[in-house]
């Protein structure tokens, strides 16, 4: 999928500022441009704008001051405007129960496409490829109450999905869900992400984004820095001033190339699973001493 100016980012919010009624600012001077086929992860402590934020970009909050550009043009908040926005981004929130609202799952992912005067053959093939994407075909019957937390979360992505956006965003997909459902889903994002879906996802676990993400966004008191997630998530004074933890394969690499086990342009492991590869597969260096050190950190 190639956007018809690939010059511009599909969305990106310009000098974007925005206090609630009678409220301090939350956001100020926010430069955010999220490009195609990126996966990023917006990064902040609790209160730290990353709701607001993902609503500025998603229409749903409009600028107080600065602008929100689609394909490098400036949104028209009128109805032609807003329509043109939502089917190009769509905004899944935090608790599913506030996005659900059908019977059943199947109607409730086929409300957005319906909404769009789609012909119903269309609706049927675009519903049935969402809860392919989100591995909830056998749910589409199922009432939406009786469904658990992790189906309804995947229930909720999936209404988001059906209607094809260019830019899926989400708002802590991964918040409550037990580490299976968390897998579960990033393997519904990769799908996604092969067919060329943008994705941005506003989290605060730093492992979590440096596994997943390819840019990070981080909202500190200091505003929002973008750019590659490895760098960023190493930058331990960005980290203190948002008020994150370093992830652990942040240290991980830092420790290896202290030891003299991974290059400056080496591939740094950001899973376990990444580091018992690099282990197998004999990367650089004094291999014994290494392997002992490396299974007390996997399993740490
Ligand atoms: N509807 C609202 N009305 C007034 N203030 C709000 C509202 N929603 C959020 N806020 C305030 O805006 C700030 C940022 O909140 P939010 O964007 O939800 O942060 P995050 O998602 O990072 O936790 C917080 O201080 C919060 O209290
Ligand atoms: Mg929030």
């Amino acid at each position: 999928m190639t956007s018809p100016t690939p010059t511009h980012p599909v969305v990106e919010l310009v000098k974007a500022g925005f206090a609630y009624e009678d409220g301090p600012a939350v956001l100020s001077g926010v430069d955010f441009p999220v490009a195609e086929g990126r996966a990023i992860a917006l990064l902040g402590r609790n209160g730290s704008g990353k709701t607001t934020l993902l609503r500025l970009l998603s229409g749903g909050l409009r600028c107080g001051s600065g602008s929100l550009l689609l394909d490098g043009a400036e949104v028209a908040y009128d109805r032609k405007g807003l329509t043109r926005l939502r089917t190009t981004v769509q905004l899944v929130v935090q608790d599913p129960d506030d996005q659900l609202f059908a019977a059943s799952v199947g109607q409730d992912v086929s409300f957005g496409p319906t909404n769009l005067g789609l012909p119903e053959e269309e609706v049927r093939l675009r519903v049935r490829e969402a809860l392919e994407a989100l591995d909830i075909v056998a749910l589409e019957d199922r009432p939406t109450h009786l469904l658990s937390y992790g189906q309804r979360k995947r229930a909720a992505i999936a209404g988001a999905v059906a209607m094809r956006p260019r830019v899926l965003i989400m708002d802590e997909p991964t918040a409550g869900l037990d580490p299976h459902g968390q897998e579960r889903l990033l393997d519904a994002l990769a799908r996604l992400r092969e067919a060329g879906t943008t994705v941005v996802m506003a989290t605060h676990d730093v492992d979590l984004a440096l596994r997943w993400a390819d840019e990070a966004a981080v909202l500190s008191p200091a505003g929002l820095r973008t750019g590659p997630v490895a760098e960023l998530l190493a930058d331990d004074d960005l980290l203190a001033a948002a008020r994150l933890r370093r992830p652990w394969g942040t240290s991980v690499a830092r420790l290896l190339r202290a030891h003299g086990l991974l290059g400056a342009d080496g591939v740094e492991p950001r899973t376990p699973e990444d580091l018992d590869a690099w282990v197998a597969a004999g990367a650089a260096g004094p291999r014994r001493s290494f392997r002992g050190s490396a299974r007390a950190l996997a399993t740490e």
